[in-house]
């Protein structure tokens, strides 16, 4: 199983998806870069995510705060007492691990003796301004939805918002892991898409389980399967400091169960602490009744480059001796991702790539089609090779002009999943690609 991560990765860095961060200087610990088909699959989970939460849902606002905001932001929230790991030593070979993932007395690694536990804060510190001392500091977020928090009542106002109603955020979080591992799973550096849900205390159980399982569907509806995700309550003794109650969902990585997202209740605890903390008024009252109270929060918080790996890893497939009768005797990848997640939705072809005339019409296509479309072209080898070549990256069309579209405006059109070929008029091309899911 751990050699399929290392496929995983080889294959991320070969086709263009990830690459190590600041490769050219020894790579360094901090996350990693998304390159020309990575960015593109992270958009398109930012977009199925945002459709999801935002548009497709009456009462949910999205807002956009910075990463560095008021430092006693983060007294408030409690994250300046509590958001710290235990850290151990190897006395020997000065690893340093998270105490909670060493099972026996002695390092993992080379079984020397490991130093009592540390407390080891968790936020990324920085200083603004250009004097370095303790009036200066800041910290870059560890989560996004404090920014959410601090604008509640500028939303609640300007909006003319009713409980029950959503604010999301996507943006960038930043903690000082000890043990950054498993690739693009944990890092320094990272993305959340969070959306605080904002309800009366008797309807927050309700809205919880209602959050739970979209949010578990929107995985399955985007490719995931069934057997590899589920939901895991978090034992109280587990529970961030904020939490009343927490459900992750998590994946079957190849190196185990793990969390992508966290379900949390998190109570009043938020505006509650801003409240006090502030001296700012944070209650909302309702417009008819004048009732006055401090709402109680549902918050669904995923991670970007975590869910990016779930389905990068769920839709890969590798077939020894290949598909088609063109590949035998070679390793063929599949990477059946989601039409809405891949990188392109469709390549065209010329069906020999020396013909001038059939260059010259695929060249038409494709150009009719980038406007509206992420659509890539492609000339170079055998049809065969360029059909694995799509394969790989988990295009789901594959679009060639041959003789005949030159005598009646047909195409044929090779579905990545059943390489099933239908012949197709060029005007239908635009139905074709919309409808793809
Ligand atoms: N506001 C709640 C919150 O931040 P969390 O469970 O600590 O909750 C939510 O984080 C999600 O953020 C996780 O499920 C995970 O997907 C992502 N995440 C957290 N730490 C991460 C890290 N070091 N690297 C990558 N993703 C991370």
């Amino acid at each position: 199983m751990e050699d399929l991560m290392e496929k995983i990765i080889s294959l991320a860095k070969r086709r263009g998806f990830i690459f190590p961060n600041s490769e050219i200087y020894g790579g360094f610990n901090a996350g990693y870069d998304f390159g020309p088909l990575g960015a593109p699959v992270e958009n398109n989970i930012r977009a199925e995510w945002r459709k999801a939460v935002i548009s497709s849902q009456p009462a949910v606002v999205e807002i956009n705060t910075p990463v560095v905001i008021h430092p006693r932001v983060w007294e408030a929230s409690g994250h300046l007492s509590h958001f710290s790991d235990q850290l151990v030593e190897c006395k020997k070979c000065h690893h340093r691990f998270k105490e909670e993932e060493v099972k026996k007395d002695g390092c993992p690694l080379c079984g020397g003796e490991l130093t009592s536990p540390r407390t080891f804060h968790l936020m990324m510190k920085s200083f603004l301004g250009p004097v370095e001392n303790e009036q200066a500091a800041v910290y870059l977020r560890p989560e996004t939805c404090q920014g959410i928090f601090l604008n509640f009542r500028n939303v609640v106002q300007s909006r003319r918002m009713t409980l029950p109603f959503g604010i999301a955020q996507l943006g960038k979080a930043f903690r000082n892991e000890i043990n950054p591992k498993n690739f693009i799973f944990r890092t320094r550096e990272f993305e959340q898409m969070e959306m605080e849900w904002f309800c009366r205390e008797k309807e927050a159980e309700k809205w919880f389980d209602y959050w739970k399982e979209e949010r578990l569907a929107w995985y399955k509806r985007l490719g995931i399967k069934s057997e590899n995700i589920r939901c895991r309550e978090t034992p109280t003794k587990e529970l961030a400091h904020y939490a009343k109650k927490a459900v992750d969902i998590e994946y079957h990585f190849p190196f185990g169960w793990q969390e992508i997202e966290g379900i949390h209740y998190r109570g009043d605890y938020d505006l509650r602490n801003h409240m006090e903390h502030s001296r700012e008024k944070l209650s909302y009252r309702h417009p008819v009744t004048q009732e006055e109270f401090i709402p109680q929060v549902v918050e669904i918080s995923a991670g970007l480059e975590r869910t990016f790996l779930a389905f990068f890893i769920d839709a890969y497939e590798e077939i020894e001796g290949g598909r088609g009768k063109a590949s035998r005797q070679e390793k063929e990848v599949i990477l059946h991702l989601s039409p809405r997640l891949a990188p392109f939705q469709a390549a065209i072809f010329p069906h020999l790539g020396r013909e001038e005339k059939l260059k010259k019409k695929a060249q038409e296509i494709f150009q009719s089609l980038l406007p509206f479309f992420s659509v890539v072209y492609d000339e170079g080898g055998s049809i065969g090779r360029r059909y694995r070549r799509q394969d790989e990256i988990g295009t789901p069309l594959a679009i060639t002009v041959d003789f005949q579209t030159l005598e009646d405006e047909t195409v044929t059109c090779r579905d990545r999943e059943t390489m099933k070929q239908i012949r197709v008029p060029v005007t239908q091309l635009p139905k074709l690609l919309a409808g793809l899911d």
